[in-house]
């Protein structure tokens, strides 16, 4: 598997570092809110930095996850976002979501989803990804809270796939080009 890899961009020392910042960030900027989080995994890059973020939370919080998809075997967006798997909960109104994703490219995901749940009048909406890669956008969208902004290169690792291969890689690394082109 590692024969595939470039070069590895986050090693995992240092995702154990933009995890606990993130939620140290996230605790220090909730802590006086009344009404509890919820935070929205979305399926299935996110899930081993949820798992990670989640740990340096410390305040009352519930888990839910989302299924959306925009990538299929390649590396380009294919525009629309579907959603798979749909958040059941009702009364968002009680609750601050968190939105975190693995990463931002074209932002549309993020984009449609921010936009989906405020329509569905939760009492606030942030999003928290792991990596950015603002040069590639192509809506407007800015991330809540970011681990780290990354340059257009395909990464992969720590919960990120290629065809859905390489999510348990413990870093996030380079994929080499040669293996999708
Ligand atoms: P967006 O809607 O274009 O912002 O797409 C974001 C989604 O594209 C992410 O949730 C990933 O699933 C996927 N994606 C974008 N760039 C990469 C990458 O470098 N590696 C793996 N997945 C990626
Ligand atoms: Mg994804």
């Amino acid at each position: 598997m590692t024969q595939n890899v470039e070069k590895v961009l986050i090693s995992q020392e240092e995702l154990a570092k933009i995890t606990e910042k993130l939620g140290k960030q996230i605790t220090e900027d909730y802590k006086d809110s009344k009404k509890p989080i919820i935070c929205i995994v979305i399926l299935k890059g996110s899930l081993l930095f949820a798992a990670d973020l989640i740990r340096h939370i410390d305040l009352p919080l519930e888990l839910e996850f989302m299924k959306v998809s925009s990538y299929g075997a390649g590396t380009k967006n294919s525009g629309e976002i579907k959603i798979h798997l749909d958040l059941m909960r009702e009364h968002l109104e009680k609750y601050n979501l968190i939105i975190i994703e693995d990463i931002v490219d074209s932002g549309r995901t993020l984009a449609r989803l921010t936009q989906l749940l405020k329509n569905r009048n939760a009492n606030s909406v942030k999003t928290c990804t792991l990596l950015d890669k603002p040069s590639r956008r192509e809506v407007d969208f800015v991330p809540d809270y970011c681990g780290r902004t990354i340059p257009d290169e395909f990464v992969i690792g720590y919960g990120l796939d290629y065809d859905e291969k390489y999510r348990n890689l413990p870093y996030v690394g380079v994929l080499k080009p040669e293996v999708y082109s």
